[in-house]
């Protein structure tokens, strides 16, 4: 911990302290009274999970969590910033909590998260939504209490978007209470892919320690807690800020010796860092479930290379391979993105062909959105809309066809899974998921939620299985 501190990757404990004390003096100022708060989430699983640090907050301060934006006291949106339709989608609701607060002028808005991180977006809610009154940056998560309470109490407009990217172990957090948990094991990423913001708006990587997440873990498989999603937007450079060779396949071990958690899943993996013995620990260990999420982007050498993503064709092949002969059984799911400014369609037919070679479960896909202050926002695209929009269609026609061959593989299986609830297609079935998190329906009743049972999948359809209890 000491090297650490040096290098200031964890907060001080002046500041660890000032968190504590703000959650006290507003929950003492709430006194007894019911007050509502509301998350609302953008983006990605990190997200969520910090949404639940910020939920976690707002109850020890005294809060109810509310759904309803009408009688929420205080409104959070924690916002995303990896394409321009998150953007979009923030402002409209923005937008529309002008007319709540009208309505109700002691109500408290605040915007946080990877969007207002970008100074000039943070500027812009600044002075286009003035019933904003709390912006907040990923770097000062844990300093939550002390901004709403200046805003709760002196009524002023507060924005901080400062810091360099801290870790502050000890926030409370509201996990949803069910079977799953996400736990954040690194934050921030490294790798500048030339299309990306994230590195700008999360920062450096910065590795959990060991003991800390690995005793969350076990705190949460004493509360029920099954499964586990670990979380960074590079997982394999888990422990590499402080010189860990293979850090991450020796923390898969050690969650693996965790009693009651039964199933271990992680994202996001980057090619370029996966290591062979990152694959054998994942074949080894019963409880990791053989499903692997390999980011791809473009099945084209050129494009990755322009994309600065340090693989080719041939590389992710290779780990393709290498990890199919490891685990037969593999899930593998993947990222893409179409209309990159670089890509041809002859680029695209080499991402279309891979797709094929490779043969993934099921694929994440996007439409390439310039990004401010990234390297391949200065390109101009050598593809026009529709071109681009052509090659998403045929990817989405090409995927669900493979995703369908590749879930009739399921048929005849006996497969263990997660219970969820009920399903919210189908209020006759239950819901759950594979190893492979795969929707699997179900006849059963509300007693097995929580539960990993037995099922035999019956019928594959592209988006869900179908199964009978065992
Ligand atoms: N760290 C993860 C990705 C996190 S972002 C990784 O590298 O694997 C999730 C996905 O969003 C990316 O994999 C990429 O496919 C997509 N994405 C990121 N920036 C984008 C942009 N500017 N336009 C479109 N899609 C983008
Ligand atoms: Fe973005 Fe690349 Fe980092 Fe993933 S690895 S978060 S795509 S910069
Ligand atoms: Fe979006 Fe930030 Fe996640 S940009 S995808 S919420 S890391």
């Amino acid at each position: 911990m000491s090297f650490l501190a040096e290098k200031n990757i964890f907060i001080s404990p002046e500041d660890k302290a000032l968190q504590e004390v703000y959650i006290n003096s507003i929950k003492n100022s709430l006194s007894g009274q019911t007050k509502y708060a509301m998350v609302e989430t953008y983006g990605c699983q990190q997200n969520v999970n910090d949404s639940q640090r910020i939920e976690g907050m707002l109850l020890e301060m005294g809060f109810t969590l509310t759904d309803d934006r009408e009688k929420a006291d205080v409104i959070i949106f924690n916002t995303c910033a990896i394409r321009e339709n998150a953007h979009e989608r923030v402002y409209g609701n923005l937008g529309a909590l002008k007319h709540v607060k009208a309505r109700k002028p002691s109500l408290i808005i605040g915007i946080c998260g990877c969007m207002v991180q970008q100074p000039q977006i943070a500027k812009r809610v600044k002075s286009k939504y003035r019933h904003v009154d709390l912006i907040f940056g990923t770097h000062v998560l844990w300093k939550f209490p002390p901004l709403l309470s200046e805003v709760m109490e002196h009524r002023e407009r507060v924005i901080d978007i400062s810091g360099d990217g801290v870790i502050c172990e000890g926030t409370p957090v509201n996990y949803d209470g069910g079977a799953k948990a996400f736990v954040s094991v690194m934050y921030g990423c490294n790798n500048f892919c030339s299309y990306c913001i994230v590195p700008y708006v999360r920062g450096r990587e910065r590795s959990r320690m060991e003991e800390d997440i690995l005793s969350e873990i076990d705190m949460l498989a004493k509360s029920g807690v099954k499964e586990v999603m670990l979380l960074g937007q590079n997982v394999n450079s888990y422990g590499k800020d402080r010189g860990e060779e293979n850090g991450f396949a020796n923390l898969l071990k050690k969650v693996c010796l965790i009693d009651g958690i039964e199933r271990i899943r992680f994202m996001s993996s980057h090619p370029k860092d996966i290591s062979e013995e990152l694959l054998r620990v994942m074949a080894e260990e019963e409880k990791i479930c053989k499903s692997l999420h390999l980011p791809l982007q473009s099945g084209s050498s050129k494009v990755l290379s322009d994309m600065n993503r340090h693989y080719d064709r041939e590389k992710y092949m290779g780990i393709v391979k290498k990890a199919k002969e490891l685990m037969p059984d593999l899930s593998l799911t993947t990222d893409i993105i179409v209309g990159f400014p670089t890509e041809t369609d002859k680029d695209f037919g080499d991402t279309l062909s891979i797709l094929r070679e490779v043969g993934f479960d099921s694929i994440f896909s996007f439409i390439y959105s310039p990004r401010e202050g990234t390297k391949a926002a200065e390109w101009e695209n050598v593809s026009t809309k529709e071109e681009i929009d052509k090659r998403f269609r045929t990817l989405l026609d090409q995927q669900n066809e493979i995703s369908y061959k590749l879930n009739l593989r399921h048929e005849g299986n006996v497969e263990k899974v997660l219970v969820e609830g009920q399903s919210k297609t189908d209020p006759d079935m239950m819901t759950g998921r594979n190893y492979a998190n795969k929707i699997v329906n179900f006849k059963g009743d509300e007693s097995l939620v929580g539960q990993i049972i037995d099922v035999k999948i019956t019928k594959a359809q592209t988006w869900i299985l179908y199964g009978e209890l065992k």
